[in-house]
């Protein structure tokens, strides 16, 4: 039995070296070592054996299984070593295949709005301010010279935090908070999110974007402005575009205006977009009232400045085609990669 054992043990080594693959090599464990393996049927024919033969065969039966489960192990190894080998050999990288498509999302209309006016003023010397949207009324109203009785403190029209503490219904306020923490010269634009108490719909959001725009230095006057946003006007909304001025009100100035530019979509002869007039609505401006300018610390009679607070929305829906404001808001991909 022990050459029987022994012969087994050599025969199996053999076909273990000269294996080629992984199932050649379950396929002699399944022959020696499986159920009714090879060697599997001499333990179990060892009943046979006399009480001293019995251990003797027992232990050499569990080393011949042990010495083919080491080889078969390292079989296994090499196997994979050289498959691997095989693999790399053969395999090569074709550079000509498409890669795999990314998605890079694009800039929303009303960011590359707001980055095309930022990149005018810049050019003009101005600087980038900041300001919070979560403001007191103190910035947002009083500094602004704007009464505890305007319609523009109304519940109705703001989002009230608490009585101090609102939304900002404008970027103006960034105005006073600018002027009382710099001295002039004073050049800056102010882009943001403000908020009013009105129900979404084709035309109104209860979050929208505004610029600001502040220029306080000595000897400012009205011309400032309209130079200034002539050329605003000329560099982002076309050459060609004209702007007039129409008397308005605005607390925090006076004089106020309200600007208007030849419509840029049909230069003025009257299309859909501009309703026919020829002009759209570009902002509210006006020379900064000498209260505003007291209020935060500036001296009115060595002082004079210019301001205006522009919609970024009305630009981005007339400049791109838009016809609904909500659209803006809607995060929809197949709308906002058109632009
Ligand atoms: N804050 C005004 C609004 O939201 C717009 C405005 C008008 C801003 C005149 C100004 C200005 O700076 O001078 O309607």
């Amino acid at each position: 039995m022990e050459e029987q054992i022994k012969k087994i043990q050599e025969n199996t080594s053999k076909s273990i070296k000269q294996a080629q693959s992984k199932q050649e090599l379950n396929d002699i464990r399944v022959k020696v070592l499986g159920k009714k393996g090879e060697l599997t049927l001499i333990l179990r024919s060892m009943g046979s054996l006399s009480a001293e033969e019995r251990p003797i065969v027992g232990n050499k039966v569990n080393e011949a299984k042990k010495e083919i489960e080491e080889l078969i192990t390292q079989k296994e190894k090499e196997l994979k070593i050289k498959e691997l080998e095989k693999r790399l050999e053969t395999e090569n990288i074709d550079i000509t295949e498409p890669s795999k498509k990314i998605n890079i999302g694009s800039i929303h209309p009303i960011t590359q709005i707001i980055d095309q006016i930022k990149e005018v003023f810049l050019g003009m010397g101005y600087s980038i301010a900041d300001g919070p949207e979560v403001e007191t009324s103190h910035y947002n109203f009083d500094q602004l010279n704007t009464p505890s009785d305007h319609p523009a403190r109304d519940l109705q029209d703001t989002f009230y935090i608490t009585e101090d503490v609102i939304l900002r219904t404008q970027t103006s306020p960034v105005q006073a908070r600018v002027m009382e923490t710099q001295k002039p010269p004073i050049k800056i634009i102010c882009p943001g999110a403000v908020y009013r108490s009105d129900t979404l719909d084709a035309t109104h959001s209860p979050v929208f974007h505004q610029i600001e725009g502040l220029v306080v230095d000595k000897n400012i006057t009205m011309t400032d402005l309209k130079g200034t946003l002539e050329m605003f006007a000329k560099k982002c909304l076309g050459e060609n575009t004209k702007i007039r001025f129409r008397p308005h009100h605005f607390p925090f100035t006076e004089p106020s205006a309200e600007a208007d530019v030849s419509c840029f979509v049909c230069g003025g002869k009257g299309c859909r977009v501009c309703k026919q007039e020829g002009w759209i609505e570009l902002l509210g401006c006006g020379m900064v009232h000498p209260n505003v300018l007291r209020n935060c610390g500036i001296d009115p009679e060595v002082y004079s400045g210019f301001a205006f607070g522009c919609g970024v929305e009305r630009i981005a829906m007339a400049k791109f085609g838009i016809d609904d404001l909500r659209l803006l808001y809607e995060n929809d991909v197949r709308f906002l990669k058109q632009f």
